[in-house]
Order: structure tokens, then C-alpha cells, then sequence
């Protein structure tokens, strides 16, 4: 019988004990044995849960007894979810987690210490809520190398841009929907400035290229500035306007940051609504990858942290595939300035001449101009926004 711990139970730890509860008999029949869980580890008391009994507050219960073998960390936040998952591997215990912010900051060293201690530490659920892409990308893509990333990382944020769009829905409204739904993380902050966004790319990045950036190093842009006077611009162009974390790997270089983008219809991540996230992997020997699904909610969530569990189980005796990254330093990184794609200057329609801007294609509306251009880098589409000063609304990178 292997004995499992959830730590944190909140909406995805409530609901990776719904999953392994409720699909109990096929996981166990798929896996040729049977597991428990044991323990719940929480602040608070569930006593109108059903698995209120389960519950401790002492993290030393799970740590000291030995027929944990696995344990789901769903706690959110660095501390103490970091200490307590690097006690559980060096004690030699299986670890699986949904925060993205533990793996983002400190998966280096957490992923060596798995390694040092023949354990597995597995973050399915770190990136695309539901969505199967960190191990498609591990084990699927082995034989490829990947150039590019560019994805929908957040469900909230994508939700609330989609109500924008197609309802004229205000920031507020559609972000307290958001938060109703069990979307958004607990400060929401992280959700619309993009930081969650950020820490995802990086994971995406370091699987890509072996390397971990600082998720706070890299250039990041939310989607509080974004008006409708911008979406409705973008749909005048058959475009959306979508939160993107982007990286790229190049001469052995890596970038990645998050912003906001003019999303053409051509681009399937254009179709992507809602909750939904979408990741496009570009790969040399594959070519263009997309996966799709369900990025944030209590059951898509907590059925690709019972993925990892499943995993676990599956391979217990066999020695675990070690993920080895390292820390990115400067010498690994591309300098933002030299990223180019087209752009997007949205103006004032004001009657001032345009010309200041070398456009391929203008539409206007009442309120505003949309100026589409040619690709230019950083440094030149900095340029062309101080030459606009006031004029200027917005300006967006195109995908
Ligand atoms: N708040 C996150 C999102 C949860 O909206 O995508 C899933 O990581």
C-alpha cells in the first residue's frame, strides 16, 4: 500500500484528493496497486470534509513517518512549501507540486537534491493546469531541439481578456468572475502583472535549454494597462490581444519574457479563450508542437498532479530519470534589446499626421489608430513610441 500526504488544501490540494478518491478503482487497477492517503497537512480543520480526518497540523508527522512515500505539495508560495519540500526529498520522500513558484525559484537545487536521494520531484502541474507538457516535452520531444516557446500561461488573465473582448467586460468584473471560478491565485497580483506567466516560462525555458532563469530577471508586462479601446483595435485587424510568455533559444543563448501581444487569426494561439491555455513548441525535428487544455481549476489541476503521483507509483522500482538543470548566468542570456516582430502602435485619432511611423497597414476607429509595421527590434520600436509622446495609447509586440 504506498501512503500519500497533501500538504495544503486549499482548491487543488482539496481536489487532488477528489481525483484520487473518486477515480481510486481504475487509477489503482491501471497501477497494480493500491495507495492511501494518509495525511493532510493544513492550518485549518475540514470538519464538514470528508477527509477533515485526515488532517494534521504538524508537517513533522508526514516528515517522520516512514510509509509516506509520497507527497503532494499544493501549499502555494515559497515558504514554508520550499522547506518542507527539500526536508521530504532528503528524507528520501517522493515529491509532486502544483506551485510553480517552489520550481521556478528553487528547481535547481531542489531537482538535485531528488537526485542525490534517488527520489523523484515532479511539477506536471506547475504549467497548464491540466494540460500534459512538461512530460510530452521530457519524453517526447527527447530527440528534439527546441527554439522556441511561446504560450497562454495563465487561465485567469486569458479569461479575463477573453470577457473583455467578446463581452465589453471591465478589468473588475471579469477578474472577481475569475476569482469565483477558483482561478486566480490567492493574490491576484500575480496573475494580472504577468509574474505567474513569468515563473511558467521560465519552467518552459528550463526545459528547453537546461538552464533556469530568475522568473523576477526576466522583462514582464501584465494586462492592467489594456484597454477596450485596444481589443476593439485588434479586432478591427482580425486580431486578439492574449498575455504571452515567450522564450527563445538561440546560438545557445536563451530569452524569455511576458507581455501582452497582437495575436493574428493565423496563429492558433489566437483561438485560445477563456480559462483555456495553449503552448506552441517549436522544435527542429517536429516542427511546430501546440498543446492545449484546461490551464487553471480544482479538478484539470489536480488531475495532472495525480498524473506525477501515478507516475511515481508506476516506476517505484525503478531508478528515476534525475532532471538536471542549472542556474542561467549572464554569459547564458540574450539581451531583450535585439528581439524583433512586427508591432502594433495604437494612437490617438486625433487627425495628426501618421507618418512618423513607417506602417504597413492602418485601420482607425472613432477613439484610435492601429499602426501595423514591419519587424524592428526593441531599441527602434522605443524610438517610434517617443516620436508619438502623447499621441502614443499603446504600443504591442505581434506573435
Ligand atoms: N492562477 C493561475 C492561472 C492558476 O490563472 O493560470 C494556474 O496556474
Amino acid at each position: 500500500m504506498i501512503q500519500i500526504a497533501i500538504l495544503g488544501f486549499g482548491v487543488v490540494g482539496s481536489g487532488t484528493a477528489e481525483v484520487l478518491t473518486e477515480n481510486k478503482a481504475i487509477i489503482e487497477e491501471r497501477l497494480g496497486c493500491e495507495y492511501n492517503i494518509k495525511y493532510i497537512l493544513d492550518l485549518r480543520d475540514f470538519p464538514d470534509s470528508p477527509f477533515g480526518s485526515l488532517v494534521t497540523h504538524k508537517f513533522d508527522d508526514i516528515l517522520n513517518d516512514p510509509e509516506v512515500s509520497v507527497v503532494a505539495e499544493m501549499m502555494g508560495g515559497s515558504h514554508p512549501a520550499y522547506d518542507f519540500t527539500k526536508a521530504c526529498l532528503e528524507a528520501g520522500k517522493n515529491v509532486v507540486t502544483s506551485n510553480k513558484e517552489v520550481v521556478s525559484t528553487f528547481g535547481v537545487e531542489l531537482c538535485e537534491i531528488a537526485r542525490e536521494h534517488g527520489v523523484r520531484y515532479l511539477f506536471e502541474a506547475s504549467v497548464g493546469g491540466g494540460i500534459p507538457v512538461i512530460r510530452p516535452i521530457i519524453n517526447d520531444l527527447a530527440s528534439n531541439q527546441i527554439g522556441k516557446v511561446s504560450g497562454i500561461l495563465n487561465g485567469t488573465t486569458n479569461y479575463i481578456l477573453t470577457s473583455m473582448r467578446d463581452q465589453g467586460a471591465s478589468f473588475e468584473d471579469a477578474l472577481k468572475e475569475a476569482q469565483k471560478l477558483g482561478y486566480a491565485e490567492a493574490n491576484p497580483s500575480a496573475d494580472v502583472d504577468g509574474i505567474d506567466a513569468a515563473r511558467k516560462i521560465v519552467i518552459l525555458a528550463a526545459l528547453a535549454s537546461g538552464k533556469l532563469l530568475d522568473p523576477k530577471s526576466i522583462p514582464t508586462e501584465g494586462i492592467t494597462k489594456i484597454t477596450l479601446t485596444d481589443t476593439k483595435i485588434a479586432q478591427e485587424f482580425g486580431y486578439s490581444v492574449k498575455l504571452i510568455g515567450h522564450a527563445e533559444v538561440k546560438d545557445g543563448k536563451l530569452l524569455a519574457f511576458v507581455s501582452p501581444r497582437m495575436v493574428p487569426a493565423a496563429n492558433p494561439l489566437s483561438r485560445i479563450d477563456g480559462v483555456f491555455n495553449g503552448i506552441l513548441v517549436s522544435a527542429n525535428m517536429v516542427g511546430d508542437v501546440m498543446f492545449y487544455g484546461p490551464g487553471a481549476g480544482k479538478l484539470p489541476t489536480a488531475s495532472a498532479v495525480v498524473a506525477d503521483i501515478i507516475d511515481i507509483i508506476a516506476n517505484r522500482n525503478t531508478e528515476p530519470k534525475a532532471i538536471v538543470w542549472e542556474e542561467a548566468t549572464d554569459a547564458d542570456k540574450m539581451a531583450m534589446d535585439a528581439y524583433e516582430c512586427r508591432r502594433m502602435f495604437i494612437v490617438k485619432n486625433d487627425g495628426g499626421t501618421l507618418d512618423a511611423i513607417p506602417a504597413k497597414q492602418i485601420i482607425s476607429t472613432d477613439d484610435a489608430c492601429g499602426l501595423l509595421t514591419d519587424a524592428m527590434n526593441e531599441t527602434e520600436a522605443k524610438a517610434y513610441a517617443e516620436k508619438l509622446g502623447d499621441r502614443l495609447l499603446s504600443v504591442y509586440r505581434v506573435l
